[in-house]
C-alpha cells in the first residue's frame, strides 16, 4: 500500500492543528494525536470513552526518535528495538520529564513503538514527532483491522481515517516493560516471549511492580454478543444442544462445519496461528453482526504461537459475558 503524499501531508497538518487522525499499522488501526499536545491527547480519551488513567502508546519513527521520550534507554531496550523495530513491539520505559500525564496516565513510564506499516511510517516522517495512539475502537471493543471498522467505531469522531488496507498482523503489539531490574511481558503479541528472551534475556510475567496495562483488564476486546470458549471436545455437543433448542448461534472453530451443525453460522480459522490472528477481529465483528444469541469459540492450542490469540479470546469471553444482555433480549 503506497501512501498518497498529499493525503499524508493533510493528515500531518491535522495532527499539528490538534485534531485526531486514524491510521493503519501492521497490528491494528490507531487513533492518533500529537503526543506533545495534552488537549489533542484529551480528545482521544473523549472519542474512545476511555478512562483517563489508561496510558497511551507513543508511536515514533525509530530508536533515535524514541530516545527523546525516555529518561534512560536500558541496553535491553536498545537490543529489542534493533531486533524488532519497526514492528509489532511496544517498550515501556522510564519517561522523560516533559511527557504529559495525559499520555502516561500519570505513571513514571512511557510506552513507545515504531510501527512498520508504510502509511504509519510516512505519517510519522511527515509529522516529525511522536504520535500518541491507542487502538481506534470504542473503549472495551474489538480493535479495528481495516479502515471500514474504524469508521464503524469512530467515524463521527475523527477528522480523517487513512486507509492502509487490512492489518497484516491483526493483533495488538507485544508489550514489554523494561526497567533496570529486568523485563516483563505486559501483553502477549505476535512477537513471542522466547523471541524477546533470545534477544534481551529472561522475561518475567507481570508482577506486583509491573505497570498497569488496561488492555489487560480481564474483560476487553469484546463483541456485544455473549461469547463462550469451549474445548474442542465440547464444541459440537454444545452447538448441537443450542441448535436443537432452536437457538441461533455462531461458531468460530478450527475445524470444518459438521453436517449436524449446519444450522449454525460457522467460521473456520487456522490451522496457522499467524493467519488466525490476522483474521480474528474481522471474524468476531462479522459474527457479532450476524444476529445470533451466542458465539461459541473453540479454544486454541496452549503453545506459544497461540499465546496472543488465547489471551484475546479469554478477554473477549470475559467482556461479552460481563456486559451481555440476557439471552431473551438478544435479537
Ligand atoms: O499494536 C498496538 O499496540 C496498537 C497500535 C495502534 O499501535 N495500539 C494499542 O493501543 O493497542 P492501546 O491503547 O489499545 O493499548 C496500549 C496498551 C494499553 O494496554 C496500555 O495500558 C499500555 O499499552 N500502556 C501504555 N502506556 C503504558 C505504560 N506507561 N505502562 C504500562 N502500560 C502502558
Ligand atoms: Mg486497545
Amino acid at each position: 500500500m503506497t501512501p498518497d503524499p498529499a493525503l499524508i501531508e493533510r493528515a500531518a497538518a491535522l495532527l499539528r492543528a490538534g485534531e485526531l487522525v486514524a491510521f493503519p499499522t501492521e497490528t491494528v488501526y490507531g487513533l492518533g494525536a500529537d503526543a506533545r499536545n495534552p488537549k489533542a491527547v484529551a480528545r482521544i480519551f473523549a472519542a474512545k470513552g476511555r478512562p483517563p488513567t489508561h496510558p497511551l502508546i507513543v508511536h515514533v519513527s525509530d530508536l533515535r526518535a524514541a530516545t527523546a521520550w525516555v529518561a534512560e534507554m536500558p541496553e535491553a531496550a536498545r537490543r529489542l528495538a534493533a531486533a524488532f523495530w519497526p514492528g509489532p513491539l511496544t517498550l515501556v520505559l522510564p519517561r522523560a520529564g516533559f511527557v504529559a500525564d495525559a499520555v502516561t496516565g500519570g505513571q513514571p513510564t512511557v510506552a513507545l513503538r515504531a510501527p512498520a506499516h508504510p502509511v504509519a511510517r510516512a505519517l510519522l516522517a511527515a509529522f516529525g514527532d511522536g504520535i500518541a495512539a491507542p487502538s481506534a475502537n470504542r473503549y472495551g471493543r474489538i480493535s479495528p483491522t481495516c479502515a471500514a471498522h474504524v469508521i464503524e467505531e469512530l467515524g463521527d469522531r475523527v477528522a480523517l481515517v487513512l486507509d492502509g488496507g487490512d492489518s497484516a498482523v491483526g493483533l495488538e503489539s507485544t508489550i514489554v516493560g523494561c526497567t533496570r531490574t529486568g523485563l516483563a511481558l505486559l501483553r502477549p503479541g505476535s512477537i513471542s516471549r522466547s523471541q524477546i528472551a533470545a534477544v534481551a534475556g529472561p522475561v518475567d510475567a507481570p508482577g506486583e511492580a509491573a505497570p498497569r496495562v488496561p488492555g489487560s483488564d480481564r474483560a476487553h476486546y469484546a463483541p456485544r454478543t455473549p461469547l463462550r470458549l469451549l474445548e474442542s471436545g465440547e464444541l459440537r455437543e454444545v452447538a448441537g444442544i443450542a441448535l436443537a433448542a432452536g437457538e441461533k448461534i455462531a461458531v468460530l472453530a478450527r475445524g470444518a462445519q459438521p453436517p449436524e451443525a449446519s444450522g449454525a453460522v460457522w467460521r473456520q480459522l487456522g490451522p496457522d496461528a499467524a493467519d488466525y490472528g490476522r483474521r480474528l477481529y474481522a471474524t468476531l465483528r462479522e459474527l457479532d453482526a450476524a444476529g445470533v444469541a451466542r458465539i461459541l469459540v473453540e479454544r486454541v492450542p496452549g503453545t506459544e504461537a497461540w499465546a496472543a490469540i488465547d489471551d484475546r479470546l479469554r478477554r473477549a469471553a470475559a467482556g461479552a459475558n460481563a456486559g451481555a444482555a440476557p439471552l431473551a433480549d438478544t435479537p
